[in-house]
């Protein structure tokens, strides 16, 4: 049944791509196999794509394809996209909605990460709700692991962002837990 539901979700939208671009399609197939069909994904390695911004998730695109970021899951599934297809597949995840997860946020942490977001002011730049806004992307909701795995290599240097960097040097391993319980769970 579940595998029949699937094909049905992934028919169903491959004739909607189709309709207006075939190769696009195929494209954003591609992208499913990790990302979700609807772009929600279905492991907390992948990070949800569904409701994020058009524009942050076009300079991550590109920042994967010129190698400004890199992961060796992710950097080898962009190099054939054109700049058009960048654009069209940022739309397409964009357009869909983030669904809640089976993530269990623990109340405790909640509460912490919660005092830790007021405290830091993420929402200045990630909106309220953290639903994010242009450059500034949608974090609310997203998977836990990979909002613990983010924070972390903005930290140590993996992942370069001039705002990020030196904010994410300011937590430790427990205020990033407890931010991420918050986040995960909005
Ligand atoms: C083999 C699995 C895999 C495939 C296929 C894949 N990705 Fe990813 N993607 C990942 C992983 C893992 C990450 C997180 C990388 C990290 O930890 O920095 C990621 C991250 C991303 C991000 C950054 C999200 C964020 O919140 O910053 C975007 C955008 C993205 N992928 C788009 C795509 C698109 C578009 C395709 C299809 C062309 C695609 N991915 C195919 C595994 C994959
Ligand atoms: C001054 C603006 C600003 C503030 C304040 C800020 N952020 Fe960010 N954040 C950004 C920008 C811009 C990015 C995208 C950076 C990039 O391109 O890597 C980002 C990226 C992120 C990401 C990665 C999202 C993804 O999908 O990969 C996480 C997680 C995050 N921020 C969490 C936080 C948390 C938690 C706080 C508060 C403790 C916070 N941010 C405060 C601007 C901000």
């Amino acid at each position: 049944m579940r595998s029949r539901t699937l094909a049905c979700v992934l028919a169903a939208t491959l004739a909607a791509w189709s309709a207006a671009d075939p190769a696009t399609a195929a494209k954003s197939d591609s992208c499913a196999h990790c990302h979700g069909t609807d772009g929600n994904s279905s492991s907390g390695s992948f990070p949800s794509l569904a409701g994020q911004t058009k524009d942050y998730l076009v300079t991550q695109i590109k920042a994967f394809k010129t190698g400004a970021r890199k992961n060796a899951m992710m950097s080898p599934s962009v190099g054939v996209l054109s700049d058009q297809d960048v654009v069209d597949v940022a739309e397409y995840f964009a357009s869909q909605t983030m669904t809640r997860g089976s993530f269990k946020p623990d109340p405790a942490l909640v509460t912490k990460g919660k005092q830790i977001a007021e405290e830091t002011q993420c929402a200045a730049c990630h909106q309220a709700g953290l639903k994010g806004l242009g450059e500034f992307p949608r974090i609310a909701r997203q998977k836990y692991p990979y909002i613990v795995k983010q924070l972390k290599d903005y930290r140590e240097g993996v992942r370069v962002n001039e705002v990020m960097g030196p904010l994410a040097k300011t937590l430790t391993d427990e205020q990033i837990e407890a931010l991420a319980h918050y986040i995960a769970g909005l």
